[in-house]
């Protein structure tokens, strides 16, 4: 012991030390130690804790490999709404940005005025709220609804880059910023995990995530994140004026901050910056999906405000998707449980835009045919955001090839059963005939107990081709004669799980009519449509009589479809599959109970994109149980467009009719706000 210090003082001079070595290594990258000496303090502080376990603080520098785990985590409210950011994709989108906020800023008496443009990368990550008091991290939490996040504080501590601890700083301070993985990082991680015979992780986004929602920090300890500040929120007791000011705050104060953000004046300027990122793209050591131009001046930034979730004072410069050029090895068919045959591409593996991929969807026959790709070829695969990637076309250079591969053709006979297949006049698809078509049968079987239908835990793709292989199931009314020592014997199905399969087949006859009827797997009939029948007939004795212009007067089906439904539901298979279910105790009449004069009632919703918390069929069931009505397209009679993470075109069409756009936290207030009691 130093002489002279408390066990308690030392403590504190070696916390600084270390701190200060940290904001050296990753907020300048200028280290000032080396890294063993970097570990001789650390060690030094280990031990002094390990002797005085009083002395352990959070903030403590040996806590980034992480405390104890959590139970579950505890949901936290934003000081301050996280907004998301509206997307241009093209120097003229941008420009008709910066002119709408010009008029806006005109009506609210400001005319002209310069502007200065801050522009910054869109890393891949994950969205972050830090709050400081007095200087030391207490919280940090992520976006979620942009309203309640999630505790991750126990996680963050984990990361290298968060300061636990800032010198000079206001009573409160949030900083706010994204969570990622470096690609070197995620490289690295990914081969360890394949050498120790552990699942990898699809793109470093994912693997962020994953990592930052765990419940045992040291677990995130052992995954190296990163951390780029991009925003100061929430303060008492620091005033700043422009955000590029905050973000010379963020770096002065230990805060790792971007080393390429620029302070641009014209829109050209701010245009050229976006581009440049958008080449510079490929390298970079983190994955980027776009930039981000915000207004820097803040006094501006208050009077534009925002609309809905996106403020008028930032967009996201979004990159055309990315494409790659690789080998169509093979197309391959699958079998739907209709019998439709569907053509896939199976590609040479190929990076794009930060994932491997080694197949691609194609729709049918006359999206192949259109496309003109042949196996043996080179093809330009696209990946744009999260969507599954497609082939787009043959390569250019294939052209120029004399002889070309054959067309690819759908097999004459059915990869899975053999049978010979049919090509009905006017349909788009080859089918396999065979109703006992093992993939076929296999499909529904598995879309039976998709969480969408019965939701059925425990009977995943593979239990159900092991219980079909068994021959223990054959149709879907054969789950619910399923018997403990039928499946006890089978691998896996240990004795506490096959009893727990057992309660969640019982458990799964309480499903509601809609989702049964989904569940059967009745063609054309999705999740939406199956709720609005169920609506409108009451129960499966009015839908079976109905004929085919009764059920094109369900909304959202037309004439075509409804005759498709009504065939299907006049299948002799269909038939006994709903007589079985029945005879199980399945539901088939709808329970309105409630439904008319819910919250909700009379009210028409449309849900697009991801949201944070609930399922598509959550959000869809709690909004009928509270009497609204879910469409599946937006249309002047939509009364709110709930719209989540990556909302398509409907959003676009939502403003464009002044539908109300909501998020997942304003309709659960409208599910509960008005309801009776
Ligand atoms: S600013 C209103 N700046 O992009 C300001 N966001 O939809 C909103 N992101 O999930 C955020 N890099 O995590 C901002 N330099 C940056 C960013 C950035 C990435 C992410 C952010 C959020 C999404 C915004």
């Amino acid at each position: 012991m130093t002489r002279g210090q408390t066990p308690a003082a030392q403590a504190q001079r070696l916390r600084v030390q270390l701190d200060r070595a940290n904001h050296r290594y990753y907020a300048l990258d200028d280290p000032e130690i080396s890294d063993e000496a970097y570990d001789a303090l650390l060690d030094e502080l280990r031990r002094l804790e390990a002797e005085h376990p009083d002395l352990v603080t959070p903030d403590s520098p040996t806590q980034r490999v992480g405390a104890a785990p959590v139970d579950r985590l505890q949901k936290v409210e934003h000081l301050q709404a996280m907004l998301s950011l509206p997307n241009v994709r093209a120097a003229e989108e941008l420009r008709q940005w910066v002119a709408r906020m010009r008029a806006h800023l005109a009506r609210e008496g400001i005319e002209d005025p310069a502007i200065e443009y801050v522009v910054e990368p869109k890393v891949d990550g994950l969205a972050i709220s830090l709050i400081y008091r007095d200087g030391v991290l207490d919280r940090g939490a992520t976006r979620g609804d942009g309203r309640i996040g999630e505790d991750v504080t126990h996680n963050l501590r984990t990361i290298a880059s968060i300061p636990h601890r800032i010198e000079g700083a206001p009573a409160l301070l949030e900083v706010r910023g994204e969570v990622y993985m470096s690609l070197h990082d995620f490289t690295a991680l990914n081969e360890r995990r394949a050498q120790a015979g552990e699942s990898t992780f699809m793109n470093p986004r994912n693997s962020a995530a994953g990592t930052i929602r765990q419940l045992d920090p040291k677990l995130a300890a052992r995954r190296p994140l990163s951390f780029w500040a991009y925003q100061v929120g929430v303060t008492d007791g620091l005033t700043l004026d422009t955000h590029w000011e905050a973000l010379a705050w963020l770096a002065d104060h230990g805060f790792p901050v971007n080393g390429d953000v620029a302070l641009k004046t014209s829109e050209d300027d701010v245009i050229a910056q976006c581009q440049s990122w958008e080449k510079r793209r490929g390298a970079l050591d983190f994955e980027i999906d776009g930039a981000v131009v915000k207004v820097s001046d803040l006094g501006l930034q208050r009077r534009l405000g925002s609309v809905g979730r996106d403020p008028r004072w930032a967009v996201a410069w979004k990159f055309a998707p990315t494409t790659a050029v690789t080998k169509l090895e093979a197309i391959r068919w699958n079998v739907g449980r209709s019998g439709d045959l569907h053509p896939f591409a199976v590609l040479e593996p190929v990076r794009v835009g930060g994932v491997t991929i080694k197949l691609a969807t194609l729709h049918n026959e006359e999206d192949l045919r259109r496309k003109d790709i042949r196996p043996g070829e080179d093809v330009i695969v696209l990946r744009a955001g999260d969507v599954i990637p497609q082939v787009v076309s043959p390569a250019p250079h294939v052209a120029e090839h004399r002889r070309r591969p054959p067309r690819p053709r759908p097999p004459a006979r059915c990869p899975f059963c053999d049978t010979q297949t049919v090509k009905p006049e006017g349909v788009v698809f080859t089918r396999c005939p065979n109703r006992d078509c093992p993939e076929r049968r296999w499909q529904l079987l598995t879309h039976f107990c998709s969480r969408g239908g019965m939701d059925i835990a425990g009977l995943g793709d593979k239990q159900v081709a092991m219980l079909q292989k068994r021959e223990l199931v054959r149709t879907p009314a054969d789950f619910y004669t399923l018997t403990e020592e039928q499946l006890l014997p089978l691998e896996r199905f240990a004795e506490s799980s096959v009893r727990n399969l057992l309660d969640a087949i019982e458990d799964s006859k309480r499903r509601p009519f809609d989702r049964v009827l989904f569940a059967v797997g009745i063609e054309e009939v999705g999740e939406v449509t199956a709720a609005n029948l169920a609506v409108h007939f009451g129960d499966i004795d009015a839908l079976l009589a109905a004929p085919a212009e009764a059920i094109a007067e369900v909304p959202g089906i037309g004439e075509k479809t409804a005759a498709v439904i009504r065939e299907a539901l006049d299948e002799e298979g269909m038939r006994a599959l709903v007589a079985a279910l029945r005879a199980h105790g399945l539901q088939f009449a709808h329970d309105g109970a409630g439904a008319l004069d819910g919250p909700l009632a009379g009210k028409v919703l449309v849900l697009t994109g991801t949201l944070p918390e609930l399922s598509r069929e959550q959000a869809t069931e709690r909004i009928r149980a509270a009497g609204g009505r879910v469409s599946g397209s937006v249309s002047a009679k939509t009364d709110y467009l709930v719209a989540g993470d990556s909302p398509g075109s409907k959003l676009a069409k939502a403003q464009r009719l002044d539908v109300a756009v909501i998020g997942e936290a304003e309709l659960l207030a409208l599910l509960v706000s008005s309801a009776p009691g």
